[in-house]
């Protein structure tokens, strides 16, 4: 049985209710964070918690808790739930008001919190084996990528694209210049150069992808931040995407064409060995 957490009660998850007033299911309008947990510590909480009281003061949303409050409700729900390793999904909305109305409620309206937990899966051997494809599509999104709110209708469309294609991601770009993924983070490696975009209102700030650039860093693996161009993409040697859930996974083709060699690349190996033992280190003792 999965427990959730829904507005101070912990429930089981098929029973857990919010109104269909709820501004969350009328205009998407509320935050989330995914948080992976390892060995039931909750990875990076308080980045995640950072980045969602950043998503909630964007939105003008005051935040139902404090930090400890937040990491209390998170620590709850992985003691509650089965699994050493689980991915929590958190949300917070504008709550439920009894008439629907784009403009925000009164304070008489409080925020609505779900909280809930699935078994944590990473890539198989195989994917990580053989690298994953990819297409491409133009980056539909408004110009908040920063924010992770739930309003994620493009982001939706965009997976889906590449899942009509046969492949596990879509990668973006804007203006001939790389984004991000459909919901993931995008690392390309060129004549030994690992290449990011900067963190910008164009892309969500990932915390897989903070991690890659600190193990980056601390191991001397040579690196740039900055914007990289469609046809550096198109011409690179590795492609990498990663998420909490995905890690670093190489992606092996790109709309049909081979990436570099059309395997997965010595840089994406090193960075995947780095990552594994980073978590079997940091992540399972709560670093
Ligand atoms: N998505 N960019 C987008 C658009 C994302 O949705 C995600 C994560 C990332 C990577 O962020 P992080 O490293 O903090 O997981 C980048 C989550 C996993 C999701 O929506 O399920």
């Amino acid at each position: 049985m999965i427990t959730a957490y829904v507005n101070g009660q912990y429930v089981p998850l098929a029973e857990a209710r919010v109104s269909p007033m709820d501004r969350g299911f009328l205009f998407g309008d509320g935050a989330y964070e995914v948080i992976p947990v390892y060995s039931r510590r909750a990875f990076r909480i308080d980045e995640h918690v950072a980045r969602l009281a950043n998503t909630l003061a964007a939105m003008r949303l005051a935040n139902p808790h404090g930090a400890e409050e937040w990491k209390a409700i998170i620590g709850e729900i992985v003691a509650r739930n089965p699994w050493d390793d689980q991915s929590v999904y958190l949300q917070v909305t504008r709550g439920a008001d009894t008439k629907r109305n784009h403009a925000f409620p009164g304070p008489e309206v409080t925020p609505t919190v779900f909280l809930m937990s699935e078994p944590l899966v990473t890539p198989s051997a195989e994917q990580l084996a053989t690298g994953v494809s990819a297409a491409s599509a133009a980056d539909i999104r408004w110009l908040r990528c920063d924010l992770k709110t739930v309003s994620m209708l493009a982001n939706c469309l965009l997976r889906q694209h590449a899942i009509d294609k046969g492949c596990a991601e879509t990668v973006l770009f804007r203006d001939s210049f790389l984004t991000e993924g459909a919901a993931s983070s995008i690392f390309v490696c060129k004549d030994g150069v690992l290449l990011v975009p900067p963190k910008s209102h164009l892309m969500l700030p990932g915390i897989t992808y903070d991690v890659v650039l600190e193990l980056a860093r601390a191991h001397g693996m040579t690196h740039e931040v900055r914007e990289v161009l469609e046809a550096e993409v198109r011409s690179a040697d590795e492609l990498w995407m990663t998420s909490s859930t995905k890690e670093v996974l190489p992606i092996t083709s790109l709309d049909g064409q081979p990436v570099g060699n059309g395997q997965p690349g010595p840089m994406g190996r090193q960075m995947y060995v780095w990552y594994q033992e980073f978590k079997q280190t940091v992540m399972r003792n709560g670093g």
